[in-house]
């Protein structure tokens, strides 16, 4: 069980006290103020949090990844996430609500059951996540992103690049997240048993890089776009859990309340990188 590296990052730095016990300001008063402050909390300590620990099968927060719960300008934040939902999904095949895309980070990133919709967690934390975008217009459809350089380059990655991740990773990473990827006390795994699982976003090479580039080292994110698309497919040609789609669904849950077309997918390290054209053997060499 971990306590989150946030909570003393911005203690330290921000001088603003323990971040996840921190109320949030200007909150509406009475059941939604708290239900917005509740959604907050269990995203930065689910791990500890008997009410979403049920659902999550690994050893990350949600601000792990979406840094002070999202309300960062850097890669995962969640600005401007509220405002453009209800969209389309091509994972899913169909349109899907901020509550799915809320439940479908649990069974992918967390490893874990993706819980119902209707469900309390899933409510607070989509009340809160609507908070941050307080005031903003409905986008439908959502803005297209920035474009990315990383697809590019992950189509010619080569055994090089991924020698090239690892010194990087040796030099910028390892003293928090392990020689072995494993990570430590308040210092999240990037890869093994306890981290996200090969069906999560950050099993894109591009996604990760995009990530990395912008977040860390953290509190000093510096590499170059080169540096972080070498060391996130370094990161991800390294072993994790497969992702088998039927498993995370919750067995007492009707197969409607899954909003999907998509019924089956299997996801491994393997089968991702070939998704990219590339070749898991001839990458690492062995
Ligand atoms: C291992 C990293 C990781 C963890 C942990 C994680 N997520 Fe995510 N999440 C991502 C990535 C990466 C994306 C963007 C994926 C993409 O573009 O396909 C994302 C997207 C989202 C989005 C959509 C954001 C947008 O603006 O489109 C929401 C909402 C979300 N996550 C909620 C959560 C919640 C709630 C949790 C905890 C239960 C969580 N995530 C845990 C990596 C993570
Ligand atoms: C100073 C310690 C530190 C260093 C150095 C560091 N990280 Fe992190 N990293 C963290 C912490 C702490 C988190 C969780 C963030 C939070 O909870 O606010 C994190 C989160 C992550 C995550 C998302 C969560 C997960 O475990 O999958 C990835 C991926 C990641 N780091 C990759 C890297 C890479 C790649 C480097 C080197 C370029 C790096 N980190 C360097 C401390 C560090």
């Amino acid at each position: 069980m971990r306590m989150s590296f946030t909570s003393i990052f911005f203690s330290v730095f921000i001088g603003i006290g323990l971040a996840n016990a921190q109320p949030l300001q200007d909150l509406p008063p009475g059941p939604l103020g708290q239900a917005i402050q509740n959604g907050h909390d269990m995203m930065m300590s689910g791990n500890t949090s008997s009410e979403v620990k049920l659902y999550i099968n690994n050893s990350l927060n949600c601000s792990d990844c979406h840094i002070n719960a999202g309300d960062t300008a850097a890669p995962g934040n969640f600005r401007d996430t509220a405002s453009k939902f209800p969209s389309y999904s091509a994972r899913e095949g169909v349109v899907i609500t901020l509550e799915d895309r809320i439940a479908n980070c649990f069974m992918r990133s967390m490893n874990g059951t993706r819980p119902s919709t209707d469900s309390a967690v899933v409510v607070d934390m989509a009340a809160y996540i609507a908070w941050l975008d307080k005031g903003k217009p409905i986008e439908t459809p959502p803005s297209a992103g920035q474009p990315s350089p990383y697809p590019d380059m992950v189509k010619t990655a080569s055994h090089a690049d991924v020698t090239a991740g690892a010194t990087i990773y040796q030099a910028n990473c390892a003293a928090c997240h392990g020689n072995t990827g494993e990570g430590a006390g308040p210092f999240p795994p990037v890869w093994g048993p306890h981290s996200y699982n090969a069906g999560a976003g950050l099993a894109n090479i591009a996604k990760l890089a995009e990530w990395v580039k912008g977040n860390m080292p953290l509190g000093n994110p510096h590499l170059t776009p080169q540096q972080a698309f070498q060391v996130a497919l370094y990161i991800d040609t390294q072993p994790r859990p497969d992702f088998v789609l039927t498993q995370h669904l919750s067995p007492h849950a009707p197969a409607s309340d899954y909003n999907a077309k998509v019924r089956e997918e299997t996801d491994t390290v393997e089968s991702n990188l070939r998704k990219d054209g590339l070749s898991l053997q001839s990458l690492t060499g062995h």
